[in-house]
Parts: C-alpha cells; structure tokens; sequence
C-alpha cells in the first residue's frame, strides 16, 4: 500500500509498550508535559472502539444537549484529537490538532487513542474526568482493517491484518496493555469505563451514567433527543461527525466505492461476517489469556 514503507519504517516499540509512528518524536514532548487543566474532559480509547460516538455524546451532555452548535462546528474541532499528527505526518493532512488542544478556551474536550504511559503526566496529578470506552476486539480489529483501507489503502489480506492485531504490530498496539490499564482506574472517581456493547444495547443508561459522571442533570426529554441524535443512522449522515470533509479524497486514492465511510457498520458481533471460526477461536484464545485474573469481561464496563 502507498504507506507501506513509512509505517514499516516507522512502527516501533517504545520503551513504554506502545507502537507509535515517527511522526509520535515530535509531539512526544510537548504531550508529555502538556498542561492539563482540572475542568478538561478527556475521551481516552483505543482506535475503532467508539470514541466519535463517545465524543459527541459526552461534548452533548456536557453542553447540554445544544445540537446546533454540534453541528455547525466540526466534532475534529470541538474536541481535537491531541496526537492526530503521529497519524498524519506522512499524509499531507495539515493541521495541527496540538495547538488547537492547548489553545482552546476552557473547559476543553481532548481526544487521545494513546496509552496510560504515553499520556500527559498532569492527567494523573490535576485528574481531569476521563471518558474511556472498550470494544470486542473482534470487532475492533475488523473496524481497524477497513479504517487502514480508508485511511492508509491497505491492500493487504484481511487475515494478515488480524494476524497483526493479534501480535501487536499495529499502531497503538498493544491492545489489551491498553485497555487493561484503564481497567484498573476504572473506581478512580474521576475516570469512567464505558463499553461500545452497552452503548449498543442500551445508550439511554449510558447517557444518563455519563452525565451523572460528568455531574450534569439531564430530563427525560433530553435523553430521548440525545439518544435519538447519536443513533447510527443520523450520525452517519451528520457531517459534524462522520468525518466525510476528507474523506473523498481518501476514497479516491485508495480506489474504493463512496458507501466506504468512516462510520461504516456501527455492530456488536459484525464480526461474524468476516471472520472465519479458527480466527475467532484464536481471539477468544488471546483474550481469555490476556483478561484471566483481572475481571474485565469483553462488553461489560463493571
Ligand atoms: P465499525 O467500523 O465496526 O462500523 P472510532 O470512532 O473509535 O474510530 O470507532 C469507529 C467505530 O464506531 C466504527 O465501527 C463506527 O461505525 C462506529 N460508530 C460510530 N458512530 C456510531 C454510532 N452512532 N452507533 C454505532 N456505532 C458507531
């Protein structure tokens, strides 16, 4: 694929665990000693686990549910994604998300898929509220293997890339470090662990568990209109969200139809459709070896 060699040149391990790309070294600094304000709202994940959704939810309840204001500024602006150019740095995508993050007037919503150890050492001192959000890894590794077509044009095997996920070659990676670690902080009171499977099967619990978290009281009226709003359907046709402003381009460099969107199929078990018994066997294997002894159960926030 077109970026094939600068991620393989690129991805390595650091001391802390995480696969990053070169274009992590420059930012890793200023992110590390970022100055974290105590009324900031972070949206910690790992990728594909639902962290749009999650933002748009928690920047709504937060703003009590001011639904024109989500859409007529960018969810990418309103809630920067503080590390996008260690994604970006080779893509020609310009801007610089750091900037936005720090210069934003309080309170702040900051979006990061990056782990525990790689986070701004203030998180854990000035203990901002941290949203963080689970997923399947079945699912995640399948919405991880369509969003590298999009965003990467990965040509490769779609067993090759499972394969990848499971070894934790890909950016970001490890997947169970990563999750694991919010796990543990999941009673600290100024953190909440959600799942994508609750949000599924239940968003108005959700909602309302998120805003009393965030400490914000909503009506009855409130949460049908933001469940309502956050539903697959109309997110995918929002373009305050579905990230579409770019997304042309993408499609047509990497040769793909225009129904290839970043909100794509938005499921719990989609996975069955693509994955073949032996590997999801394995991925049952993995997890069960990584989670034994923690309590985390796949799906269950606790
Ligand atoms: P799929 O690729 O499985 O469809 P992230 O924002 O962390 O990158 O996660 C993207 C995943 O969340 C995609 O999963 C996307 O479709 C899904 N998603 C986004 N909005 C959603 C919604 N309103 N309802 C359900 N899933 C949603």
């Amino acid at each position: 694929c077109k970026n094939k060699d600068f991620y393989l040149a690129t991805l390595k391990a650091y001391p802390s665990g995480c696969v990053v790309t070169e274009g992590y070294r420059p930012l890793a600094e200023g992110i590390a000693n970022f100055d974290v304000r105590e009324d900031d709202i972070w949206v910690v994940t790992y990728p594909k686990c639902g962290t749009t959704w999650t933002q748009e939810m928690v920047w709504l309840i937060a703003n009590n549910c001011d639904f024109e204001g989500a859409r007529k500024v960018l969810l990418n602006e309103r809630f920067p994604f503080i590390e996008f150019g260690m994604i970006t740095a080779d893509t020609g995508i310009e801007g610089d998300t750091f900037a936005t993050a720090k210069n934003m007037q309080p309170p702040r919503f900051i979006k990061s898929h990056l782990p525990k150890g790689l986070l701004p050492k203030e998180l854990w001192t000035k203990k901002p509220k941290i949203v963080y959000v689970s997923r399947d890894p079945k699912d995640v590794a399948l919405s991880f293997y369509h969003h590298y077509k999009l965003m990467n044009g990965y040509k490769g095997s779609v067993e090759d890339y499972l394969e990848a996920f499971m070894n934790d070659a890909l950016v970001y990676s490890p997947f169970w470090g990563h999750i694991l670690d919010f796990w543990k902080l999941r009673h600290e009171p100024n953190v909440l662990f959600n799942t994508y499977e609750e949000m599924k099967q239940d968003l108005p619990s959700v909602i309302r568990r998120t805003a009393r978290f965030l400490g914000r009281s909503l009506t009855e009226e409130q949460v049908a209109a933001l469940t309502d709003h956050l539903s697959f359907a109309k997110m995918r046709e929002n373009y305050s969200v579905n990230k579409e402003e770019g997304m042309t381009i993408l499609r047509q460099m990497n040769g793909l139809p225009d129904s290839h969107r970043f909100i794509r199929q938005g499921s719990s078990g989609g996975w069955r459709k693509e994955m073949t018994e032996a590997m999801a066997l394995r991925f049952d294997k993995w997890t069960e070896e990584a989670t034994t002894g923690t309590g985390y159960k796949v799906g269950v926030s606790g």
